[in-house]
């Protein structure tokens, strides 16, 4: 073999290491764990039937992980991340978390990463709550800091175009985006996240849905005017289903973040679709997630298989 050839090789042979090192796999713990997915799901399947938000709760904890420095369990850490803005007095199933890891390290020690727990229990949670299933790519390992920015998560404030560079910052089009909203047809918000846009902040708004929900959070800034709760989908609110997107077409999307996807913009064409054909949804909907799953993960020698998911390692 010449150099010439030689050096090629040794090239491709280094790519296709570094590529099989990013592959996550869908039967990562079936001789290692096998138990690992039967545990998550038992988990989830409590905790979402005692708290039917919580399934909601554990479907948000994903994106907010996957979003800032990839899907590596960096938020379920105490500290930065979970005290940063978006997060800070938000998110919820931290708890839930770590009682499901302690279950799964009883039956596989330092085996099964809380990345990998978190992903599954996200598709456990919409399985729970009626929605599609999927099939999730494993072999995620666990950051040893939280150090990421949550300036990439967007905001409820964002415009259709600052959406759009949101998600496509993470490699996720615009189908993609639309189709991960409609997570929003499970959950609540507080009245500090929408109050600007059922007080004159927005025209783009049913008024008797805007009515509603100004009895129910007062315009002063403080006390319920700030936390109080709101349905993110007022119709089936604790179902997993494409009702999100019917709200969207009379003008009853809870967030600002959630009516720009349909306001006379390139994106009414797609909830459109998804209101009127289920199964769009639910195969666009599934095909994001596997791909919001695959952000910038940690694999093999990286990070860690934490203990405790709320602390790395001593
Ligand atoms: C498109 C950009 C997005 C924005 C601006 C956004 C913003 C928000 C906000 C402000 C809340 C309410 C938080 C609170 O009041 O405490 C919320 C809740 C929620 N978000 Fe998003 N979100 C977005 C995308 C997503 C995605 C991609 C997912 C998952 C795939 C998701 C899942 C949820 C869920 C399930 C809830 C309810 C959580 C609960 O009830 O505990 N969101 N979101």
């Amino acid at each position: 073999m010449d150099s010439t050839s030689c050096i090629s090789l040794l090239v491709l042979v280094a790519l296709s290491a570094t590529a099989a090192s990013a592959q996550l796999s869908s039967t990562f713990y079936a001789t290692s764990c096998p138990k690992a997915l039967a545990t998550i799901k038992s988990g989830v399947t409590a905790a979402v039937s005692s708290d039917p938000r919580m399934g909601a709760s554990l479907l948000r904890l994903h994106f907010h992980d996957c979003f800032v420095n990839g899907c590596d369990a960096s938020v379920l850490l105490s500290g930065n991340e979970q005290n940063a803005g978006p997060n800070a007095g938000s998110l919820r199933g931290f708890s839930v978390i770590d009682n499901i890891k302690t279950q799964v390290e009883a039956v596989c020690k330092q085996t099964v990463s809380c990345a990998d727990i978190l992903a599954v229990a996200a598709r456990d949670s919409v399985v729970a709550l009626g929605g599609p299933s999927w099939t999730v790519p494993l072999g995620r390992r666990d950051s040893t800091s939280a150090t990421g920015n949550t300036g990439d998560l967007p905001a409820p404030t964002s415009s259709l175009a600052q959406l759009q560079a949101a998600f496509s910052k993470k490699n996720l089009d615009t189908t993609d985006m639309v189709a991960l909203s409609g997570a929003h047809t499970i959950g609540q918000a507080q009245c500090q996240n929408f109050r600007s846009r059922i007080y004159g902040g927005d025209t783009n708004i049913n008024s008797a849905f805007k009515t509603a929900l100004q009895a129910k959070c007062p315009q002063a800034t403080g006390g319920s005017g700030d936390t109080s709760l709101a349905p993110l989908d007022t119709t089936t609110p604790n179902a997993f289903d494409n009702k999100y997107y019917s709200n969207l077409l009379s003008q009853k999307g809870l967030l600002h973040s959630d009516q720009v996807l349909f306001n006379n913009g390139t994106t009414d064409n797609t909830v459109r679709n998804f209101a009127s054909n289920a199964a769009a949804f639910t195969s666009a909907f599934t095909t994001a997630m596997v791909k919001m799953g695959n952000i910038s993960p940690l694999t093999g020698t990286q990070g860690q298989i934490r203990l405790s998911c709320s602390k790395v390692n001593s």
